[in-house]
Parts: structure tokens; C-alpha cells; sequence
């Protein structure tokens, strides 16, 4: 029998795939998959919280999703506007802290608008942390973060040599937080996709078959019991563990 070692997971990522299928499997055109998909969001938002999970972070539009067809990046764009102005409220009812990553600066003026509106009012409160991720890339995220240390460097406010992991970090997007200790992917691909490749470093993954639209309480409750069964060594023996237990 292996030990239940690792307890609840603190940070929990997403990688919310399959709207795309779950339409067309109906007949529907691909934007009917992501409308769909909203109702996972608010499902798994909320059973997060009532686990006391501390973040979620979910990956809603890569950088590379700009390549899609223009109709269907403008259903997700307004989808988004139409979720946050919607949903908010009751997010900030419930304690909830809304933040987004990514490159804001692709987005419309209306849909960084209500994103503002959105972190500002919810800015204060200590429940879960929600963290989406829109028109965000992990290799974009690095870049940024090694282009920040340059420029300190050109203006001498920075010495080379005494760059480390904790400075690159503290350009990133995630900056302050946790690194996701756990990253559920649905969809039944199994690939990381340009996600948050630096803080994934040492996260254990789920690969669910099940299509984003699709996936309920019990599928995350699946996703965090695989966690909880694991050992997580970062690296040590599992004799070292074991020993520093005592
Ligand atoms: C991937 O499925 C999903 C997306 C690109 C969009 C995800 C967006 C939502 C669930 C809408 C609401 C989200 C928030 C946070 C407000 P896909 O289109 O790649 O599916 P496929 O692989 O079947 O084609």
C-alpha cells in the first residue's frame, strides 16, 4: 500500500481542454463548447474554496490561441467580459481574490477594463485565490522576467553574477505566490502546452480523458486523491524522507 504522504494540494492549476470536442460531438459550432465550459469554471471555483484549497489558477487563453480563427477568439474575448461582469459579485461574496496573468496589453480596452474593475474589487479578500490566465504563454512569462533583469543590469542596478532562480522568479508572472503543486490537464491530451513552465517545475500532473464542459466535482475530487497519494521528494531519496520524519 503506498503512504498518503502529500496533504491537500495549497495551489491547483488547470488546463481546461475539449470545449472545441465536446461541440462538435453534439453538432454545435466549437464557441457552444466554451459557453458550456463556463459552468465547469463556476462548479470548480467553488468546490476549490469548499476544500480550502488556497489558489487555482486556469489556463483560459494561450499565446498561441491568437492563431484561431478571428470569430472564435471574439466569442472568447466577449465570453470573458460577459463571465467577469457576471460572476463577481458573487466571487466576492464568497472571499474570493480574482487575479489575472498574461499579456493584458493584446486585450481589448472593454476586457481589460472589467479586469481592472475586477481586481480592484476583490483586491482584499482572504479566501481562494483565483488566478486566471488569459493571452498568457510560459516562454513569453520567462522572457519577460530574464528582460527585467537586463534592463536592471544596462542600469546598473543589478550585478550579473548575482542572479538566481529566486530573481527570475520575482519577475514572473506568479511572482509572491506558490508554484501549483498539483496540474490537471482535461481533454485526454498530455502535454503542458506553454503553461507556466517555470512553476510547473515540480508539480504532480493528472491527464484526465474527460472533456473540459464535462468535468465535475468528482473529477477533481479524482485529481486531488492521486495527490494526496503521492510522495513528493523534490529531488531526495525517499530513505531521506523517511529519516526526517523522525
Ligand atoms: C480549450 O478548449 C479551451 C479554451 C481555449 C477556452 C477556455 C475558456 C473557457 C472555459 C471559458 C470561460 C473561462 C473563464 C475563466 C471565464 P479547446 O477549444 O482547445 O478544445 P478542443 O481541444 O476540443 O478543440
Amino acid at each position: 500500500m503506498p503512504q498518503k504522504v502529500a496533504g491537500l494540494p495549497e495551489h491547483v492549476a488547470v488546463i481546461m481542454d475539449g470545449n472545441g470536442r465536446w461541440a462538435r460531438k453534439r453538432g454545435m459550432p466549437r464557441p457552444a463548447g466554451h459557453r458550456a465550459g463556463v459552468k465547469s469554471v463556476r462548479a470548480t471555483v467553488q468546490h476549490a474554496a469548499r476544500l480550502g484549497i488556497r489558489q487555482l489558477t486556469l489556463f483560459a487563453f494561450s499565446s498561441e490561441n491568437w492563431k484561431r480563427p478571428a470569430e472564435e477568439i471574439g466569442v472568447l474575448m466577449s465570453l470573458f467580459r460577459e463571465v467577469l461582469q457576471r460572476e463577481v459579485a458573487e466571487l466576492h461574496k464568497n472571499r474570493v481574490r480574482l487575479q489575472f496573468i498574461g499579456e493584458r496589453e493584446r486585450l481589448g480596452p472593454r476586457l481589460r477594463t472589467a479586469i481592472e474593475a475586477a481586481e480592484g474589487h476583490t483586491a482584499d479578500n482572504d479566501g481562494l485565490q483565483l488566478v486566471v490566465a488569459v493571452a498568457y504563454g510560459g516562454r513569453w512569462d520567462i522572457t519577460n522576467a530574464a528582460r527585467k533583469l537586463a534592463q536592471k543590469a544596462r542600469d546598473g542596478e543589478l550585478d550579473p553574477e548575482t542572479i538566481d532562480e529566486q530573481s527570475l522568479a520575482d519577475g514572473l508572472q506568479l511572482a509572491g505566490m506558490s508554484d501549483p503543486d498539483l496540474l490537471i490537464r482535461t481533454g485526454g491530451e498530455r502535454r503542458v502546452s506553454n503553461f507556466l513552465l517555470w512553476n510547473l517545475a515540480y508539480a504532480e500532473i493528472v491527464f484526465s480523458d474527460v472533456l473540459w464542459p464535462d468535468f465535475r466535482e468528482s473529477d477533481f475530487d479524482a485529481a486531488v486523491d492521486y495527490f494526496t497519494g503521492r510522495q513528493r521528494r523534490f529531488g531526495h531519496t525517499p530513505e531521506q524522507l523517511e529519516a526526517a520524519k523522525c
